[in-house]
């Protein structure tokens, strides 16, 4: 479903150019459910970012579903991502003056569906991750848990293929941790490629592969145990 080959990201300033990811070599087949690893600044991040077409690679290349993404225009681009992509960010990216179904509905509309349906798909999606009395809730009074939970539901309310998580329980307890990671796992279970990014060794243990990235690439850990 993705696949990265040499991929290059350098952030230029005035003063310094940062290599944050440097001949990243990374296929995920359709299905998969991917933990990524790694140090703070090595370019996890980074890569999701791209992967999820929000940001402009320097070099190498990403193909998604066997098109070029270096070939897609700016149109294309966002096309592509509001059909097929979720994301689901460490500090949850709630909108704070919108209410629970509102913030789950804003993909939405950008999707183009018709607010009858935009209801329903909001709907639906709160009543998985177990929080349809919350609808009318505003996010600060909601528990972090919760919270998460509510940006979960926001990001599969559209059916995404291949769902994007950056340290999706980096700011909650262990026991809301388990319970965002078991909605990955059913997600995952009815058809989602996932790639999640995380810091807990136990969570990375529960995904089918893990990846570890280093200053910028993707490291074979077994290969660097062996040799
Ligand atoms: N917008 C940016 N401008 C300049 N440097 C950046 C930017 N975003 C990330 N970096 C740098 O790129 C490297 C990788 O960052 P990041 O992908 O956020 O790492 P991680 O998510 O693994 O902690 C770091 O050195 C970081 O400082
Ligand atoms: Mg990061």
């Amino acid at each position: 479903m993705l696949k990265m080959e040499k991929l290059q990201k350098v952030y230029r300033t005035e003063m310094v150019e940062t290599y944050a990811l440097r001949d990243f070599n990374l296929t995920v087949n359709e299905g998969e459910f991917v933990a990524v690893t790694g140090p703070s600044g090595s370019g996890k991040t980074t890569f999701l970012t791209i992967a999820g077409l929000l940001e402009a690679f320097s070099g190498g290349s990403y193909r998604l579903d066997g098109i070029d993404v270096s070939r897609m225009g700016d149109g294309e681009r966002s096309a592509v991502r509001n059909r097929k992509i979720g994301f689901i960010f460490q500090a949850f990216n709630l909108i704070p003056d919108l209410n629970v179904l509102d913030n789950i509905e804003v993909p939405l509309r950008y999707r183009g569906y018709g607010s009858a349906e935009r209801r329903k798909r909001a709907a639906d999606a709160l009543a998985r991750v177990g929080l349809s009395a919350r609808g009318r809730h505003y996010p600060a009074e909601l528990s972090g848990g919760q919270q998460q939970r509510v940006a979960i539901a926001r990001a599969l309310a559209g059916e995404p293929r291949l769902l994007l998580a950056d340290e999706p329980t980096g700011n909650l307890d262990s026991a809301m941790a388990r319970s965002v990671m078991e909605l990955l796992e059913e997600l995952h279970r009815d058809g989602a490629t996932i790639v999640m990014v995380t810091h807990d060794p136990q969570l990375a243990a529960r995904a089918q592969r893990n990846v570890h990235v280093i200053d910028g690439q993707v490291v074979d850990l077994a290969a660097e145990l062996t040799a």
